[in-house]
């Protein structure tokens, strides 16, 4: 017997070696920022499209690229109708509050399913993000679907991300996805920029606070994984409707103190790269 250890074949360690990817920057933007949570329905794209216009709101100019899929929410929170032009090269990007936006939504029937294969998600991310003729951003703003699927593995891994905030209720079932989509995020290398507690609480007509979903689990997540905790956003009504109006609070109302939330929010997060 010998202690030498057997010499890895150059097929094996080639296995063994991390495949290095190359990370494409979005041209025409400088920061690419992913809003992301690996649960669904915890208010992505609410937080979104509301950052979106809280950057705009203190002077940055900011893109808005719908990531997702199978269920694109943005052609309907921000009331776009309209189909992007395209000199048969590029994709021109609808501007809408002055928001550069992309979404699947602008080239199908919103209430066709977009039944794809991993595939062809991935082709329609690097199409959005190396084929839309994006202009003088500061900020992109990606609107990640629920999961750590395909989208965010071909962002993660061939996109120059900057940042992901990952948005969650307070409530246990959500933060175990979160724990996930921390875990996710640390794998890749994309820098975790904090997390966002939304529908924290409601405050009713009696004045007082109720914490549907709990309390503090977002904020005790944050410390658990040593990342920067953002903030949080009750539960309101006008979020919800502004939203479904397709013009979201903080364009329709700028100074309700939601969207003075999400102005504050914008301000953390322009701080941390400019
Ligand atoms: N703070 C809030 N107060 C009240 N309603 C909210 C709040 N945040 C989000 N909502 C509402 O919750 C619902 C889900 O929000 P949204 O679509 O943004 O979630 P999502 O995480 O993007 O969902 P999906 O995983 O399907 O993409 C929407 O009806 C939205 O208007
Ligand atoms: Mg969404």
């Amino acid at each position: 017997m010998t202690d030498k250890k057997p010499e890895l074949s150059a097929a094996m360690k080639s296995k063994a070696e991390p495949r290095v990817f190359k990370k494409n920057p979005i041209i025409g933007t400088k920061f690419t920022i992913a809003v992301s949570s690996a649960k669904g329905g915890v208010g992505k794209s609410t937080f979104a499209t509301n950052l979106a216009l809280a950057l705009k709101q203190i002077g940055c100019k900011v893109g808005l690229l719908d990531a997702d899929i199978y269920g694109p929410s943005i052609p309907k929170m921000f009331g776009i109708n309209e189909k992007p032009k395209s000199d048969g090269q590029k994709l021109d990007p609808i501007i809408k509050y002055d928001i550069q936006c992309m979404s699947i939504g602008f080239l199908t029937d919103q209430q066709t399913p977009m039944i794809w294969r991993g595939p062809m998600v991935t082709s329609a991310i690097k199409t959005f993000t190396q084929k839309v003729n994006w202009k003088d951003l500061d900020f992109i703003i990606v609107d990640m679907p629920p999961g750590t699927g395909d989208t965010q593995l071909t962002f993660s891994q061939e996109i120059k991300m900057d940042g992901a905030i990952i948005v969650s209720t307070p409530q246990e079932v959500a933060l175990l996805d979160v724990k996930r989509g921390i875990k996710m995020f640390d794998k890749l290398g994309v820098k975790i920029l904090g997390l966002v507690d939304n529908m924290s609480y409601f405050i009713g007509d009696d004045k007082k606070e109720y914490n549907i979903f709990g309390k503090g689990g977002v904020k005790k997540t944050a410390t658990e994984f040593e990342k920067e905790f953002l903030g949080e956003i009750p539960i309101n009504p006008e979020i919800g409707i502004s939203g479904d109006e397709g013009i979201p609070i903080v364009e329709k109302i700028p100074d309700h103190k939601i969207s003075k939330i999400y102005i504050e929010f914008a301000n953390k997060i322009k701080s941390s790269f400019f």
